[in-house]
């Protein structure tokens, strides 16, 4: 093999191939890095929130909203488990400490209605900010990774898809406009994702 990307640099350090193709299509990978583990992190900490905005659905009007949430909740999930390999592949890794992973994730928004915890409409209003600050992010790695990291893409595609379909939801509950929901045959059905986010088991 004669191309220089394969050899390493020194004898201590890991030749990975798999970084150095993508720097040698223009990539910035440890912005890269940077913005998947904050995806990360607002990913889990959204699966984290909904899990108590869903409890607090409650009475005839948060009845109907529960199954809705929990099928954005688990894909949150999904999201979360689908970019953990990509990660340290690229040479990153989840911050040691737990506090710091979910305060970089700014999601205090989500947390209950302060005047009245079930408030329905307040609710689906906070997982709608969620679902459109996530499409956001996505969208990012996208952007950054079109054309250079086939890999990344990939996973940010398929997320990036889901996200979309769950801000089509809260959309159609908040204002009426119509989503072409299918309901998911399962909560965690993730059709886009699955693949992703095989560590799931389901
Ligand atoms: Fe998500
Ligand atoms: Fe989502």
């Amino acid at each position: 093999m004669s191309s220089d990307i394969v050899k390493g640099d020194t004898k201590d350090e890991a030749n990975v191939v798999g970084i150095k193709v993508l720097e040698k299509n223009g990539l910035d990978v440890k912005q890269l890095v940077d913005m998947l583990i904050y995806n990360a992190s607002v990913e889990f900490a959204a699966y984290y929130y909904f899990t108590n905005l869903r409890m607090h659905c409650t009475g005839f009007d948060g009845e109907s909203i529960k199954g809705i949430i929990e099928d954005a909740r688990m894909e949150d999930l999904s999201h979360f488990e689908s970019c953990l390999s990509r990660i340290y592949e690229l040479g990153g890794m989840l911050p040691n400490d737990a506090n710091e992973f979910i305060a970089m994730s700014q999601t205090e928004f989500l947390q209950l209605p302060s005047i009245n915890k079930t408030d329905v409409k307040e609710i689906i209003k906070k997982c709608l900010k969620a679902e459109q600050g996530a499409i956001v992010n996505w969208n990012k790695v996208c952007n950054v990774t079109a054309g250079k990291d086939p890999a990344t893409y990939d996973i940010a595609k398929d997320i990036l898809r889901e996200e979309i379909e769950h801000e089509s939801w809260f959309l159609e509950l908040l204002y009426g406009r119509p989503s072409g929901h299918m309901r998911r045959k399962y909560p965690g059905e993730r059709p886009h994702t699955k693949k992703q986010s095989r560590s799931l088991n389901f």
